[in-house]
Protein backbone atom coordinates (compact mmCIF):
# COMPACT_ATOMS: atom_id res chain seq x y z
CA UNK A 1 0.00 0.00 0.00
CA UNK A 2 1.80 2.94 -1.32
CA UNK A 3 1.10 6.64 -0.22
CA UNK A 4 1.68 9.48 -2.08
CA UNK A 5 2.41 12.94 -0.52
CA UNK A 6 1.63 16.09 -1.96
CA UNK A 7 3.18 18.61 0.42
CA UNK A 8 5.01 21.05 1.74
CA UNK A 9 9.47 20.42 1.30
CA UNK A 10 9.32 20.17 5.31
CA UNK A 11 6.30 17.07 5.56
CA UNK A 12 8.66 15.51 2.13
CA UNK A 13 11.46 15.17 4.67
CA UNK A 14 9.86 14.18 7.58
CA UNK A 15 7.13 11.82 6.53
CA UNK A 16 9.61 9.56 4.78
CA UNK A 17 11.33 9.13 7.96
CA UNK A 18 8.37 8.23 10.16
CA UNK A 19 6.79 5.87 7.30
CA UNK A 20 10.57 3.75 7.06
CA UNK A 21 10.58 3.63 11.12
CA UNK A 22 7.15 2.03 10.38
CA UNK A 23 8.08 -0.46 7.30
CA UNK A 24 5.32 1.59 5.08
CA UNK A 25 5.81 3.00 1.56
CA UNK A 26 5.73 6.51 0.35
CA UNK A 27 6.11 8.62 -2.39
CA UNK A 28 6.46 12.34 -2.72
CA UNK A 29 5.54 14.52 -4.98
CA UNK A 30 3.77 13.35 -8.17
CA UNK A 31 7.13 13.46 -10.45
CA UNK A 32 7.70 10.16 -8.44
CA UNK A 33 5.06 8.08 -9.28
CA UNK A 34 5.67 6.09 -12.20
CA UNK A 35 2.41 3.65 -11.97
CA UNK A 36 -0.27 5.65 -10.65
CA UNK A 37 -1.85 2.32 -9.97
CA UNK A 38 -0.08 1.38 -6.89
CA UNK A 39 -1.15 4.79 -5.59
CA UNK A 40 -3.57 3.91 -2.75
CA UNK A 41 -3.44 6.50 -0.82
CA UNK A 42 -2.97 10.31 -0.96
CA UNK A 43 -2.45 12.93 1.80
CA UNK A 44 -2.70 16.71 0.66
CA UNK A 45 -3.48 20.04 0.92
CA UNK A 46 -4.19 20.23 -2.51
CA UNK A 47 -5.50 17.48 -4.74
CA UNK A 48 -3.52 16.80 -7.56
CA UNK A 49 -5.27 17.69 -10.78
CA UNK A 50 -6.36 14.80 -12.05
CA UNK A 51 -7.82 11.93 -9.36
CA UNK A 52 -8.99 9.56 -12.04
CA UNK A 53 -5.30 8.15 -13.01
CA UNK A 54 -5.03 6.79 -9.02
CA UNK A 55 -7.18 3.86 -9.98
CA UNK A 56 -6.92 2.03 -6.61
CA UNK A 57 -6.87 4.94 -4.67
CA UNK A 58 -8.57 3.95 -1.72
CA UNK A 59 -8.48 7.51 1.09
CA UNK A 60 -7.65 10.87 0.39
CA UNK A 61 -6.45 12.75 3.37
CA UNK A 62 -6.43 16.33 4.46
CA UNK A 63 -3.18 17.13 6.03
CA UNK A 64 -5.01 19.79 8.01
CA UNK A 65 -8.67 19.46 10.00
CA UNK A 66 -10.30 20.93 7.50
CA UNK A 67 -12.13 19.56 3.96
CA UNK A 68 -13.48 22.09 2.56
CA UNK A 69 -10.84 22.73 0.19
CA UNK A 70 -10.86 18.97 -1.31
CA UNK A 71 -13.54 17.95 -4.64
CA UNK A 72 -16.36 15.95 -4.02
CA UNK A 73 -14.70 12.20 -3.94
CA UNK A 74 -16.23 8.66 -5.68
CA UNK A 75 -17.68 6.64 -3.92
CA UNK A 76 -15.68 4.07 -2.72
CA UNK A 77 -12.52 6.48 -2.06
CA UNK A 78 -12.98 6.93 2.07
CA UNK A 79 -11.85 11.32 2.90
CA UNK A 80 -9.70 11.93 6.14
CA UNK A 81 -8.64 14.91 8.35
CA UNK A 82 -6.07 14.62 10.17
CA UNK A 83 -6.74 14.25 13.69
CA UNK A 84 -3.98 15.88 15.62
CA UNK A 85 -3.88 16.59 19.32
CA UNK A 86 -0.73 19.11 18.50
CA UNK A 87 -3.50 21.07 16.14
CA UNK A 88 -6.34 20.37 18.56
CA UNK A 89 -4.13 22.02 21.08
CA UNK A 90 -2.84 24.88 19.28
CA UNK A 91 -6.14 26.17 18.24
CA UNK A 92 -7.29 25.91 21.20
CA UNK A 93 -4.82 28.32 22.56
CA UNK A 94 -5.73 30.62 19.81
CA UNK A 95 -9.65 30.90 20.74
CA UNK A 96 -8.22 31.06 24.56
CA UNK A 97 -6.04 33.86 23.73
CA UNK A 98 -8.54 35.58 21.24
CA UNK A 99 -11.55 35.32 23.77
CA UNK A 100 -9.41 36.95 26.11
CA UNK A 101 -8.24 39.82 23.54
CA UNK A 102 -11.59 40.55 22.89
CA UNK A 103 -12.81 40.06 26.36
CA UNK A 104 -9.95 42.46 28.07
CA UNK A 105 -10.96 44.69 24.61
CA UNK A 106 -7.28 44.26 23.31
CA UNK A 107 -8.57 45.24 19.88
CA UNK A 108 -9.25 49.43 21.61
CA UNK A 109 -5.81 49.30 23.59
CA UNK A 110 -3.95 48.28 20.50
CA UNK A 111 -5.77 50.96 18.23
CA UNK A 112 -5.14 53.49 20.86
CA UNK A 113 -1.79 52.60 21.78
CA UNK A 114 -1.01 52.90 17.70
CA UNK A 115 -1.97 56.86 18.62
CA UNK A 116 -0.75 57.32 22.19
CA UNK A 117 -3.76 57.36 23.51
CA UNK A 118 -3.34 56.40 27.50
CA UNK A 119 -7.39 55.79 28.13
CA UNK A 120 -8.30 53.41 30.47
CA UNK A 121 -11.94 51.42 29.69
CA UNK A 122 -13.45 49.33 32.53
CA UNK A 123 -12.58 46.08 33.07
CA UNK A 124 -15.45 43.09 33.90
CA UNK A 125 -14.52 39.69 35.10
CA UNK A 126 -14.39 36.71 33.21
CA UNK A 127 -17.57 35.26 34.93
CA UNK A 128 -19.69 38.07 33.69
CA UNK A 129 -19.10 36.94 30.67
CA UNK A 130 -20.84 34.27 28.00
CA UNK A 131 -18.62 32.53 25.52
CA UNK A 132 -20.46 30.80 22.96
CA UNK A 133 -18.61 28.26 20.45
CA UNK A 134 -20.28 27.22 17.32
CA UNK A 135 -18.95 23.87 16.36
CA UNK A 136 -18.57 21.64 19.53
CA UNK A 137 -16.51 18.77 17.73
CA UNK A 138 -12.92 18.07 18.88
CA UNK A 139 -11.48 21.52 19.30
CA UNK A 140 -14.25 23.41 19.83
CA UNK A 141 -14.82 20.81 23.20
CA UNK A 142 -11.08 21.92 24.07
CA UNK A 143 -11.71 24.97 24.54
CA UNK A 144 -14.87 25.22 25.93
CA UNK A 145 -12.91 23.32 29.37
CA UNK A 146 -10.23 26.04 29.11
CA UNK A 147 -12.59 28.64 28.52
CA UNK A 148 -14.64 27.20 31.51
CA UNK A 149 -11.59 26.53 33.82
CA UNK A 150 -10.85 30.57 33.43
CA UNK A 151 -14.18 31.30 34.68
CA UNK A 152 -15.71 32.33 31.87
CA UNK A 153 -19.76 31.17 31.12
CA UNK A 154 -19.54 28.86 28.00
CA UNK A 155 -22.12 27.42 26.00
CA UNK A 156 -21.79 25.49 23.02
CA UNK A 157 -24.17 25.29 19.58
CA UNK A 158 -24.11 22.11 17.56
CA UNK A 159 -25.41 21.06 14.31
CA UNK A 160 -25.21 16.92 15.29
CA UNK A 161 -26.72 17.98 18.30
CA UNK A 162 -23.76 16.34 20.66
CA UNK A 163 -24.05 16.51 24.28
CA UNK A 164 -20.76 17.89 26.37
CA UNK A 165 -20.00 17.41 30.35
CA UNK A 166 -20.30 20.55 31.93
CA UNK A 167 -21.54 23.05 28.57
CA UNK A 168 -24.79 24.30 28.32
CA UNK A 169 -25.60 22.84 24.74
CA UNK A 170 -27.88 24.28 22.20
CA UNK A 171 -29.26 22.06 19.38
CA UNK A 172 -29.26 23.04 15.86
CA UNK A 173 -32.73 24.64 16.08
CA UNK A 174 -31.91 26.71 19.39
CA UNK A 175 -29.32 28.89 17.19
CA UNK A 176 -31.63 32.29 18.37
CA UNK A 177 -31.66 31.16 21.85
CA UNK A 178 -27.97 30.07 21.72
CA UNK A 179 -27.13 33.63 20.41
CA UNK A 180 -29.60 35.64 22.79
CA UNK A 181 -27.13 35.01 25.58
CA UNK A 182 -23.55 35.54 23.80
CA UNK A 183 -21.17 37.90 24.96
CA UNK A 184 -18.39 36.41 22.73
CA UNK A 185 -18.85 34.25 19.58
CA UNK A 186 -16.21 31.92 18.86
CA UNK A 187 -16.55 30.13 15.43
CA UNK A 188 -15.21 26.93 15.22
CA UNK A 189 -17.52 25.34 12.01
CA UNK A 190 -16.75 23.26 9.57
CA UNK A 191 -17.30 25.10 6.00
CA UNK A 192 -20.39 23.14 3.97
CA UNK A 193 -23.58 24.66 2.57
CA UNK A 194 -25.10 24.33 5.27
CA UNK A 195 -22.70 26.94 7.03
CA UNK A 196 -21.25 29.07 4.60
CA UNK A 197 -22.20 32.75 5.10
CA UNK A 198 -23.74 31.87 8.53
CA UNK A 199 -21.72 34.96 10.35
CA UNK A 200 -23.96 37.60 8.64
CA UNK A 201 -26.48 40.16 9.08
CA UNK A 202 -29.26 37.95 10.70
CA UNK A 203 -26.99 36.36 12.88
CA UNK A 204 -24.90 39.54 14.20
CA UNK A 205 -28.66 41.00 14.84
CA UNK A 206 -29.45 38.39 17.06
CA UNK A 207 -26.51 38.71 19.59
CA UNK A 208 -26.96 41.54 22.49
CA UNK A 209 -25.51 44.74 21.39
CA UNK A 210 -21.87 45.08 21.63
CA UNK A 211 -20.84 41.46 21.32
CA UNK A 212 -17.62 40.32 20.12
CA UNK A 213 -16.14 37.98 17.36
CA UNK A 214 -13.86 35.27 17.47
CA UNK A 215 -13.35 33.78 13.93
CA UNK A 216 -11.31 30.33 12.93
CA UNK A 217 -13.79 28.47 11.21
CA UNK A 218 -13.26 29.49 7.32
CA UNK A 219 -13.16 32.62 5.78
CA UNK A 220 -16.25 31.05 3.49
CA UNK A 221 -18.41 31.43 6.81
CA UNK A 222 -18.22 35.20 6.87
CA UNK A 223 -20.24 38.00 5.31
CA UNK A 224 -17.66 40.49 5.48
CA UNK A 225 -19.80 43.69 4.45
CA UNK A 226 -22.46 42.10 7.02
CA UNK A 227 -19.16 42.55 9.51
CA UNK A 228 -18.14 45.95 8.70
CA UNK A 229 -21.96 46.82 8.95
CA UNK A 230 -22.35 45.16 12.11
CA UNK A 231 -19.39 47.34 13.73
CA UNK A 232 -20.40 50.50 12.21
CA UNK A 233 -23.74 50.35 13.96
CA UNK A 234 -22.35 49.20 17.32
CA UNK A 235 -24.12 45.60 17.17
CA UNK A 236 -20.66 44.15 17.26
CA UNK A 237 -17.67 45.65 19.57
CA UNK A 238 -14.83 44.01 17.87
CA UNK A 239 -13.72 40.75 16.05
CA UNK A 240 -10.76 38.67 15.53
CA UNK A 241 -10.11 37.01 12.52
CA UNK A 242 -7.88 34.09 11.59
CA UNK A 243 -9.55 33.50 8.53
CA UNK A 244 -10.85 35.61 5.32
CA UNK A 245 -12.52 34.96 1.58
CA UNK A 246 -9.82 35.54 -0.16
CA UNK A 247 -6.75 34.43 1.91
CA UNK A 248 -4.50 36.02 1.66
CA UNK A 249 -6.62 39.38 2.13
CA UNK A 250 -5.40 41.86 0.10
CA UNK A 251 -2.85 44.48 1.36
CA UNK A 252 -5.16 46.97 0.37
CA UNK A 253 -8.08 45.89 2.10
CA UNK A 254 -10.22 48.14 5.08
CA UNK A 255 -10.03 45.13 7.37
CA UNK A 256 -6.32 46.18 8.12
CA UNK A 257 -6.69 49.25 9.55
CA UNK A 258 -9.89 48.96 11.27
CA UNK A 259 -9.01 49.55 14.80
CA UNK A 260 -12.05 47.09 16.31
CA UNK A 261 -10.39 44.27 14.16
CA UNK A 262 -7.36 42.25 14.93
CA UNK A 263 -5.88 40.06 11.87
CA UNK A 264 -3.87 37.06 12.28
CA UNK A 265 -3.16 34.92 8.66
CA UNK A 266 -4.98 31.18 9.04
CA UNK A 267 -1.97 30.24 11.67
CA UNK A 268 -4.26 29.55 14.60
CA UNK A 269 -2.93 25.62 13.85
CA UNK A 270 -0.09 23.93 11.98
CA UNK A 271 -0.08 20.47 11.59
CA UNK A 272 2.95 19.22 12.90
CA UNK A 273 4.86 16.88 10.38
CA UNK A 274 5.21 14.05 12.73
CA UNK A 275 2.04 14.08 13.83
CA UNK A 276 -0.07 14.40 10.09
CA UNK A 277 2.38 11.09 9.54
CA UNK A 278 1.54 9.50 12.48
CA UNK A 279 -2.59 9.97 11.30
CA UNK A 280 -1.56 8.87 7.46
CA UNK A 281 -0.27 5.63 9.02
CA UNK A 282 -3.07 5.36 11.27
CA UNK A 283 -5.43 5.43 8.36
CA UNK A 284 -3.27 2.80 6.12
CA UNK A 285 -3.00 0.11 9.09
CA UNK A 286 -7.01 0.66 9.56
CA UNK A 287 -7.89 0.38 5.51
CA UNK A 288 -5.77 -2.23 5.91
CA UNK A 289 -7.21 -4.32 8.63
CA UNK A 290 -10.69 -3.28 8.43
CA UNK A 291 -10.72 -1.15 11.37
CA UNK A 292 -12.88 2.60 11.25
CA UNK A 293 -10.94 4.83 9.47
CA UNK A 294 -9.52 7.67 12.03
CA UNK A 295 -10.56 11.14 10.64
CA UNK A 296 -13.48 9.65 8.70
CA UNK A 297 -15.21 12.25 6.99
CA UNK A 298 -19.13 11.91 6.61
CA UNK A 299 -20.06 12.21 2.55
CA UNK A 300 -23.60 13.77 3.60
CA UNK A 301 -22.96 15.87 6.13
CA UNK A 302 -19.50 16.98 4.74
CA UNK A 303 -17.21 17.04 7.78
C1 LIG B 1 -6.44 24.56 8.68
O1 LIG B 1 -7.21 25.43 8.46
C2 LIG B 1 -6.79 23.18 8.76
O2 LIG B 1 -7.88 22.79 8.30
O3 LIG B 1 -5.99 22.41 9.31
Amino acid sequence: MTLLLLSTPERGKIWPRVFAEAGEDILVGEQAVHDPSAIEHIACWYPPKDLSVYTQLKTLISVGAGVDHLPALPEGIALSRTIAPGLEAMMRDWVVMATLMSHRDMPMYIAQARQGVWKAGSVAATGKRTVGILGMGRIGRLAAVSLLALGFRVRGWSLSGATVDDIEMFAADDLDVFLAGVDILVCLLPLTERTRGILGDALFGKLPRGARLVHAGRGGHLDMTALARALDDGQLASAILDVTEPEPLPAEHPFWNDPRIVITPHVAAQTDAREGAMHALAVIRAVREGRPIPGLVARERGY
